[in-house]
């Protein structure tokens, strides 16, 4: 999809849809107020008879307007105005672009409200139309049910506004976001831990960025025991993928940032196998680490001024003969003895020897992201990210990018009581909870054994990571979810 700006009037502008919304509550004021005096004032009779709303992401889809050059024209609902934000628009945007193209529309304009004439709004719009084109039928033979969008104009924005720019910014976001989308989607068949590694190699080569993939020999060498305990039940090897963006000029004792990303290419619990129902969705316990790799290219193109490294564990989780078995002690790359007492608490194993690497590798600000627990999901349900942190104000910082990505996410307690609950009784530590409840927590203080003190946010994405239906502004399948809020970290972090 080309993204154009467009400078003529909205009666004047050609698109086979002219895109705009209305806030909940509000009069028909300002641009949709011009649009509906060239339009002879329908919006207001439409209003008045209470066919249009404002209400969020309500269509009201007119042919043939009035006094418009468009073919076309859509008010979405956007909603209460003290409510509206640079997510909600993000949003919005995806859903108009979702309505339309599903009516064969190719040539969309959208046209900005008085308010969101600025380049963080184009910017949102960008990235909202940019994952709402994108679909999850690959693999379907035939016709597709629609078809992309040829372009997006988008109008209301002048020279001044910075508009140009955002909308690069947002395609590089944006499109780095649906570069892990289409890694996620993909069936574990497809995308085992060697696929993964040569996508990220690829990827990273035409970026211009370094990679290095360790094999299970590298691996063994490395004498990363939790990950190895995890891959030794199945025939596909693991691989460890490094990928590293260096700023221009590196100052000596710079920080560097590392982001460590679960990949397990198929979770089926291994001996503590998992039920069949809704089994098939295991393919989605890679969501962290392709987060990772769509994060670092996004950054070889915006060019952060900090160092970072992107970490990606990548196995799959399978019984076999030689799998390891509950009670099995393993001996992570750290040195600490782990009792394994449930082979499907994997992720935080291979996690473990992530952020030990990482470190080893001289990261001094480490997040992971992984779809660590359904225990998430009882806690926070598909709505918010569990985010766990042990310093503060690195907490607060990322908590501020997804703030400003329009990501929910929510902070969760790492008190020093839940730190027993992870004791070992024969080994330094055990890989599920001693006692009940609080699982999205004990999974973190597992990992936080392995971080020690450099600050370190942990993000439980096993809720949000995936959408089991389709929504208004993005089909089901992957989300992305993380990419753009660490995005963000990076672009933003000073030591
Ligand atoms: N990949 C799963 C987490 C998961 C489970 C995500 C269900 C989405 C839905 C993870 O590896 C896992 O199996 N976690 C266990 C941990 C338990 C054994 C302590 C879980 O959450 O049940
Ligand atoms: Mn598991
Ligand atoms: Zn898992």
């Amino acid at each position: 999809m080309k993204i154009i700006t467009e400078s003529r009037p909205a009666s004047a502008i050609e698109a086979q849809a002219l895109v705009s919304y209305a806030y909940e509550e509000e009069p028909i004021n300002g641009r949709i107020e011009e649009i509906d005096q060239a339009a002879g004032g329908l919006l207001k009779r439409l209003a008045t008879g209470g066919e249009l709303t404002g209400k969020m992401l309500e269509m009201t889809l007119i042919h043939a307007p009035m006094g418009l050059k468009a073919e076309r024209l859509l008010v979405v609902g956007a909603g209460k105005k003290e409510k509206f934000n640079s997510a909600e628009l993000r949003k919005l945007a995806g859903a108009a672009l979702r309505y339309l193209k599903t009516r064969g529309v190719k040539r969309i304009a959208f046209l900005a409200r008085e308010s969101d004439m600025n380049a963080a709004s184009a910017q949102s719009v960008t990235e909202g139309l940019l994952l709402a084109d994108f679909e999850g039928d690959k693999y379907k033979t035939g016709k597709k049910k629609s078809e992309p969008i040829e372009w997006a104009a988008l109008a209301g924005w002048d020279v001044a506004s910075g508009a140009d720019k955002a909308i690069e910014r947002g395609r590089i976001i944006a499109e780095s976001q649906n570069f892990t989308r289409e890694l996620a989607n993909e069936p574990s068949n497809v995308m085992t831990p060697k696929v993964l590694a040569d996508r990220a190699t690829e990827m990273a080569r035409e970026m211009g960025l370094a990679c290095e993939i360790m094999d299970e020999k590298r691996i063994a060498e490395l004498k990363m025991g939790a990950l190895l305990s995890v891959a030794q039940g199945s025939v596909e090897p693991p691989r460890v993928i490094a990928i590293t963006y260096t700023p221009a000029n590196p100052a000596p004792n710079a920080p560097v940032l590392g982001f460590v990303g679960k990949a397990v290419t198929f979770d089926t619990g291994g001996i503590s196998i998992k039920p069949a129902a809704d089994m098939d969705k295991m393919k989605f316990d890679m969501c962290g680490g392709a987060a990772m790799i769509g994060v670092m290219r996004a950054l070889a193109q915006l060019k952060p001024s900090v160092k970072v490294m992107a970490i990606v564990p990548a196995t799959e989780n399978m019984p076999g003969g030689r799998a390891q078995k509950p009670g099995d002690i393993q001996i992570a790359m750290s040195g600490k003895s782990i009792e394994v007492l449930n082979t499907d608490a994997e992720g935080r194993l291979i996690l473990a020897d992530g952020i030990t690497y990482a470190r080893s590798l001289g990261c001094t600000h480490l997040v992971d992201a992984a779809t660590l627990t359904g225990a998430i999901v009882v806690a926070l349900a598909g709505v918010n990210s569990g985010v766990f942190g042990t310093n503060q104000a690195f907490t607060d910082r990322l908590l501020a990018s997804a703030r400003a990505a329009g990501e929910k996410m929510w902070p969760l307690p790492m008190d020093d009581e839940y730190r027993e609950m992870v004791k070992g009784s024969v080994a330094d530590i055990q890989n599920i909870s001693n006692s009940k409840g609080g699982g999205s927590i004990t999974g973190a203080m597992f990992i936080r054994e392995f971080v020690d003190d450099v600050p370190w946010v942990h993000l439980d994405i096993a809720g949000t990571a995936w959408y089991d239906d389709t929504k208004p502004w993005m089909p089901k399948g992957a989300t992305g979810v993380a990419v753009r809020t660490l995005i963000d970290l990076a672009m933003n972090f000073t030591a």
